[in-house]
């Protein structure tokens, strides 16, 4: 099969979560099976020019009523089988990519040509094939901004009877929380009719809603665990589009996304500093421990429990239950505990200030605030708990890294961290982590000290539980050939 991948993140080249991930590791993981794999991303300003081929000739995009002009590059993706390399394609648009920002900057957090940028991005999906004389027979697109590819697909490509006509189109929804909800006055930018607005489902009372025009438009939706599948066609966790999943629910299912472990793998980790694997892991963990005590200048302490994060810094994750000014659980886990709190990420302002004020009050919690790539793989090893109190999660990658490292997580019992992570049963020693039902400084507070309980108390049970998450199987080989079935689904 051809499968064309269209995303706004693709890891190494533009990331700010697992989105980019989950591309970067599928795609691989389809090409493995034999298909033919390719992906298109926006060429953002701070993807350098000078490690890619660029391909002869301008591309005209057709935008609102107009064109606009634009540069096409390419590479390939690192994490390609070496018998079935993937092409990268970036779109270059000076007007549209060429500044900071994915999605927006600290100053315009959500840019206003949003809805232009990223319409303009799906119309040049289909002006590349037509560049390149390949035609997909998958257009596979990962949440909004690549949602109305599906859109144009269906009201535009397939009506024409062109080259896609035997196309078919799979949206992936990773996160429901964001939706690329415009005012309608944008509409005109997309080139399409009133008549379109309508049937394609783009009217959300009186605004513009690109995620809800994709699920109405695609062949086949999914989203990235089974659990949140469910939760998401329920009125609490559908985000006001529970309806419409419900609606599609023929077409919709959960597939729980796999990791890359070329990349998340302690064996062979390169920003570790001893590999280690199930029988080697008490040097191998101890090793980087003692490395991230020294990295967030903490007391070198092989006996007290570290626990890491590593997050985006949004209500998603739970941080305002956590950090909140009001009642903050980290600050009296850390002054009641004896324990050492260790945190990389970066997001919203109040959260990065709140964080680094903590780090200022109590000696035993350290943050950094930021994106390092090679201090979350070191966290990843060297915490004995992960902890993530999210509001809600389409899957979870980080608890599957952690799990692959022998970190037990601490996660709210929701979304695919229900699919991935087995609470601890302290009669028979099972599990692989602990969970709470509800997302309340006190839950938290009371599940990190039940897990710090267990430390201290049980540790034959921990170190028990650590190898059977690292016995988990979180490859892509399952997922993948969900995937096939999903795209073989349309195509009957
Ligand atoms: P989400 O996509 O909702 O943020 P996931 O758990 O699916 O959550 O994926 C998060 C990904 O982003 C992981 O690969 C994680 O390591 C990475 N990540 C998040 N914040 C940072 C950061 N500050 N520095 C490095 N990596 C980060
Ligand atoms: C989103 C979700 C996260 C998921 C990731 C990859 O960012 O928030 O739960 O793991 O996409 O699918």
């Amino acid at each position: 099969m051809k499968i064309l991948m269209a995303s706004s993140e693709v890891h190494p080249y533009a990331k700010t979560g697992g989105l980019a991930d989950m591309v970067s590791s599928l795609s691989p993981a389809l090409a493995k099976l034999g298909h033919e794999v390719r992906i298109v991303l926006p060429r953002y300003y701070n993807i350098d020019r000078s490690g890619l081929d660029r391909l002869e000739g301008a591309m005209g995009v057709p935008v609102g009523g107009g064109e606009e002009w634009c540069a096409v590059y390419t590479a390939v993706l690192p994490s390609s089988p070496p018998n079935n390399p993937i092409p990268v394609y970036f779109i270059d648009h000076e007007g549209f990519f060429g500044r900071e920002g994915i999605y927006g900057n600290p100053w315009e957090p959500d840019f206003l040509d949003n809805p232009r940028r990223f319409s303009f991005f799906c119309r040049a999906v289909f002006q590349l094939c037509r560049k390149i004389g390949w035609f997909p027979d998958i257009l596979h697109s990962h949440d909004w901004p690549a949602a109305l590819v599906s859109v144009y697909l269906k009201f535009w490509e397939r009506p024409l009877g062109g080259e896609f006509s035997a196309a078919s189109s799979v949206l992936t929804i990773h996160n429901l929380g964001y939706q690329g909800i415009y005012d309608k006055d944008n509409y005109s930018c997309m080139g399409l009719g009133w008549d379109v607005f309508y049937n394609a489902g783009f009217e959300d009372w009186n605004m513009m809603n690109i995620l809800k025009a994709g699920l109405y438009s695609a062949d086949k939706l999914n989203t990235v665990s089974p659990h949140y599948a469910g939760e998401t066609k329920t009125q609490a966790h559908g985000f006001r589009l529970d309806g419409v999943l419900r609606y599609r629910s023929a077409d919709y299912l959960g597939i729980l996304n796999g990791i890359d472990t070329a990349v998340w793998n302690p064996a062979a980790d390169p920003y570790i500093p001893q590999p280690y694997t199930v029988s080697t892991i008490a040097a191998g963990k101890a090793r980087a421990k003692e490395a991230l005590q020294r990295e967030f200048g903490l007391s070198v302490d092989a006996d007290v429990p570290l626990i890491g994060m590593v997050t985006r810094l949004t209500g998603q994750k739970g941080v305002d239950e956590l950090f909140g000014p009001g009642y903050g659980s980290a600050w009296s886990i850390c002054r009641d505990m004896n324990v050492q709190l260790v945190l990389l990420g970066s997001g919203e302002t109040w959260c990065e200030d709140e964080i680094q004020s903590l780090a200022g009050r109590l000696p035993n919690f350290k943050c950094s605030i930021g994106y390092r790539e090679d201090l979350s793989h070191l966290i990843e090893a060297g915490s004995d708990f992960f902890l993530m109190p999210s509001r809600y999660e389409p899957c979870g990658l980080n608890q599957m890294y952690s799990l692959a490292y022998g970190t037990l997580p601490i996660v709210r019992n929701t979304g695919g961290l229900v699919d991935t992570v087995e609470n601890f049963n302290q009669e028979t020693g099972e599990g692989t982590g602990f969970m709470f039902d509800d997302l309340t400084p006190q839950a938290i507070y009371n599940t990190v000290g039940w897990a710090v309980w267990a430390w201290y108390n049980r540790r034959p049970q921990i170190e028990a539980m650590r190898i059977a998450g690292m016995n988990k199987d979180f490859s892509w080989e399952k997922s993948a050939g969900k995937y096939i079935e999903l795209y073989k689904g349309i195509r009957g």
